[in-house]
C-alpha cells in the first residue's frame, strides 16, 4: 500500500462571511479525506460554498471554524485553477505560464522549456508572445490551465476549469486531464457544475448540498482506471448521471424554496 496518510484533510470546517445579522454562513461543517493519487469531484448548486472550499484548500482563504490540512513536500505546491482564470493581462502568454515556476525559482532556461511543453499540449503554441487581451475566453482559460500544471503540483485544485469551453474542446481536455492524471497520479480536487465531467474523471463524486454546503452524498463511478472517455457511451454512466441529477435537484430545489 502507498501512503496511508490522507494529502488533504478537512475537519469540521465551516466559512462565514460578514458579521452579525449580515452573516452568510457559506460552508460547512465539512468533513473531507483526499487520498494521495485520488481525484476527488465536487459537484453541488450554484454558492453553496464550493469554492469558498478550494480557495480554503489553496490557503488564501481562512476558515472560520475547524481545520483543512494539506500534506505536501515542500518544494512542489498546490496548484489552483480559479474558476475566473486569474491570469495577468499585462504578462504574455508565455510569461502567465512561466510564473508559477518563476515564483518556485525554477531557473528561466527550464522554465521557459516547461512553459512551451504545456502551451503546445493545450495548443496555444502560436500564441506564447500574445497578450491574454488577444485570446478568446476558452483561450485564456487553458492558459490558466497550462500554467497550474506547468508546476506538476502535488496537489492539483481546479475551480470549474473547463466552463468557458465549446463542447467539442471540453471533451478533448477532459480526456487530457483524464490521461495526464493517470499517469501523474496527481492528487486532485475539481469543482464542476457538468456531472458528465465528474463522473469521468472521478474516483469519487461528492456531492453538496445547498448553502452552508456540506457533503450530503458519495458516489464512486463504477470504472476501474486507466480509463478512457468511452465510459460516456456505458449504461452504467447513464445511470449514475441521473442518480446524481436526482440528489443535486433536490437541493437546487430546497434552494429555490428557501
Ligand atoms: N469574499 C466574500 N465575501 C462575502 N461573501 C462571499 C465571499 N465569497 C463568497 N461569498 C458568499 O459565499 C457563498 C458561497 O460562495 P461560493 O463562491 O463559494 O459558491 P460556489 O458554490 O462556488 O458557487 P458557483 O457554483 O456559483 O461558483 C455565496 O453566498 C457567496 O455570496
Ligand atoms: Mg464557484
Amino acid at each position: 500500500m502507498g501512503d496511508p496518510h490522507p494529502k488533504l484533510e478537512a475537519h469540521a470546517l465551516t466559512r462565514t462571511f460578514g458579521r452579525a445579522a449580515k452573516a452568510v454562513h457559506a460552508l460547512g461543517p465539512v468533513d473531507l479525506k483526499i487520498a494521495p493519487g485520488e481525484f476527488t469531484c465536487v459537484v453541488g448548486p450554484s454558492g453553496c460554498g464550493k469554492s469558498t472550499l478550494l480557495r480554503i484548500a489553496a490557503g488564501i482563504l481562512r476558515p472560520s471554524g475547524g481545520k483543512l490540512t494539506i500534506r505536501t513536500r515542500a518544494q512542489r505546491p498546490a496548484a489552483m485553477i480559479f474558476q475566473d482564470y486569474g491570469i495577468y493581462d499585462w504578462k504574455t502568454v508565455q510569461a502567465n505560464v512561466r510564473f508559477g515556476l518563476d515564483i518556485q525559482r525554477v531557473p528561466r532556461e527550464e522554465a521557459d522549456a516547461r512553459a512551451t511543453h504545456w502551451l503546445s499540449r493545450m495548443g496555444l503554441a502560436d500564441f506564447a508572445d500574445a497578450y491574454p487581451a488577444a485570446l478568446s475566453g476558452g483561450m485564456r482559460q487553458r492558459v490558466a490551465i497550462a500554467r497550474a500544471l506547468a508546476v506538476e503540483p502535488e496537489i492539483l485544485l481546479m475551480d470549474e476549469p473547463f466552463a468557458a469551453l465549446d463542447a467539442q474542446l471540453r471533451t478533448i481536455l477532459q480526456d487530457e486531464l483524464l490521461a495526464l492524471t493517470q499517469a501523474t497520479r496527481t492528487t486532485t480536487l475539481f469543482i464542476t457544475h457538468s456531472l458528465e465531467e465528474a463522473i469521468v474523471l472521478g474516483d469519487r463524486v461528492l456531492v453538496m448540498s445547498a448553502r452552508p454546503g456540506r457533503v450530503i452524498a458519495e458516489r464512486r463511478p463504477p470504472f476501474t482506471r486507466p480509463r478512457t472517455g468511452e465510459v460516456r457511451a456505458t449504461g452504467e454512466f447513464t445511470a449514475l448521471k441521473s442518480e446524481l441529477w436526482q440528489l443535486l435537484r433536490d437541493e437546487v430545489g430546497t434552494e429555490a424554496a428557501a
